[in-house]
């Protein structure tokens, strides 16, 4: 794969694919333009894919001024210093997670913490109580068993829509309760919510929870999985990090990078515009190769290396430009605080197996095991 996006970039850079009707784009600077530029490239998808799915509230499928003023009524409940008072919460879980583990000696990080902790944290801050999270699970696994396992079976797509069925209606109620009886959560705040004078209703509300519940899920599961697995692989450079535990946010930024969680951003054009070199035609599909571009060798001399010291580092895993990842800070404070509590439980950790999801729609580890000894 890295290869062929390698050739890519030197000889493709901006390339038609017959296949998905799209335009692709392999080099920093292109993607980096096109995800700055929202007055050309517009996240307005459903033009194009009208089978795009839930729409209205959406966020990653909104153009300014809505989306801004939309994106407004939460952006405050994902901002580092309101984060930071999730930090020992977030402690909590992972401890809760670990210790269910503890009288093992191998242990799965994909199954016993990378796929459980973004589901409960994010549970708990959109203000799902924990005895009702089987629905998200059954959605989350729904959608694993769609993108990762068998993408053109069409019953696996049923079970998708059978399960996002279920939790749009248990949104709804929800929401309705917290409408009535709003508390410090973030489904309160949307259900509470005023933009330009007018409350947002109730198809809004619960595409715009169900968009943060599932957005904040897969993506984060995919990066810690990601983090064990390349740190592991570069025993040096744990070692570091684990001398100096400074080292942890540039290691997480790094692996962001080497591996990227979401493969591409998508935009369609507004109007005719040239991209290196090329014409692109008004409304068309564009879609930005995140990896590619986050291994772009005219960006980051030696972009195969793993490297947690590279400065700068301005990696694109969660894009950039007005839909840059509102849970880009969530994210972070999960997975540092997770490999903190990691490095101070295992004095080792060796690697004893791994299983990929078998497709790169979101690359995402089913497991990975470790043998490990206890600090
Ligand atoms: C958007 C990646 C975690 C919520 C996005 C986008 C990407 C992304 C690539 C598309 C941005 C664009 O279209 O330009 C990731 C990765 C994550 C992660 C790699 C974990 C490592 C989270 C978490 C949340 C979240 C924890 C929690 C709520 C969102 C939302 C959007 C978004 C709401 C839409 C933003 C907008 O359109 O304005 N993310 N994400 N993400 N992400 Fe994340």
């Amino acid at each position: 794969l890295y290869t062929w996006m390698r050739n890519a970039r030197d000889n493709t850079p901006v390339m038609f694919d017959e296949p998905s009707q799209s335009w692709k784009i392999y080099r920093y600077e292109d993607v980096h333009r096109v995800l700055s530029d929202w007055e050309v490239f517009s996240n307005d998808m459903c033009r194009v894919i009208p089978e795009h799915g839930f729409t209205r509230g959406n966020l990653s499928t909104m153009d300014p001024p809505e989306h801004k003023q939309l994106r407004g009524v939460v952006a405050q409940g994902f901002t580092p210093r309101t984060l930071a008072q999730l930090t020992p919460k977030i402690e909590e879980l992972v401890k809760e997670l670990l210790d269910a583990v503890e009288d093992r000696d191998e242990i799965d990080i994909a199954r016993d913490l990378s796929y459980q902790l973004p589901l409960n944290v994010i549970s708990t801050l959109i203000g799902v109580p924990r005895e009702d999270r089987g629905v998200l699970q059954r959605t989350a696994d729904a959608q694993l068993a769609l993108t990762c396992e068998n993408p053109t079976n069409g019953d696996f797509v049923v079970q998708v829509q059978k399960a996002m069925e279920e939790l749009q209606a248990y949104i709804k109620e929800l929401s309705a309760e917290r409408r009535a009886n709003p508390q410090d959560d973030v489904i309160s705040k949307l259900a509470t919510a005023t933009v330009q004078d007018r409350s947002l209703d109730e198809e809004e509300v619960v595409n715009f929870t169900v968009l943060l519940l599932l957005a904040g899920h897969l993506t984060t599961m995919s990066l810690l999985g990601n983090m064990m697995l390349t740190l592991s692989e570069h025993p040096d450079q744990l070692a570091e990090v684990r001398a100096n535990r400074d080292l942890v946010p540039d290691a997480i930024e790094e692996v962001l990078r080497y591996r990227t969680p979401v493969p591409e951003g998508g935009r369609v054009t507004n109007r005719d515009v040239e991209l290196g070199g090329t014409v692109i035609p008004a409304n068309k599909m564009v879609l930005c190769s995140l990896i590619s571009a986050n291994r772009d060798e005219r960006k980051y001399p030696n972009p195969d290396k793993f490297d947690i010291r590279r400065d700068p580092n301005p990696q694109l895993a969660f894009t950039t430009g007005i839909h840059y990842c509102l849970g880009a800070h969530l994210a972070r404070l999960e997975a540092g605080i997770a490999l903190n509590t990691i490095l101070d439980r295992y004095a080792e950790f060796t690697l004893t197996g791994l299983e990929w999801y078998p497709t790169y729609a979101l690359c995402n580890l089913k497991r990975l095991t470790f043998d490990v000894r206890r600090t």
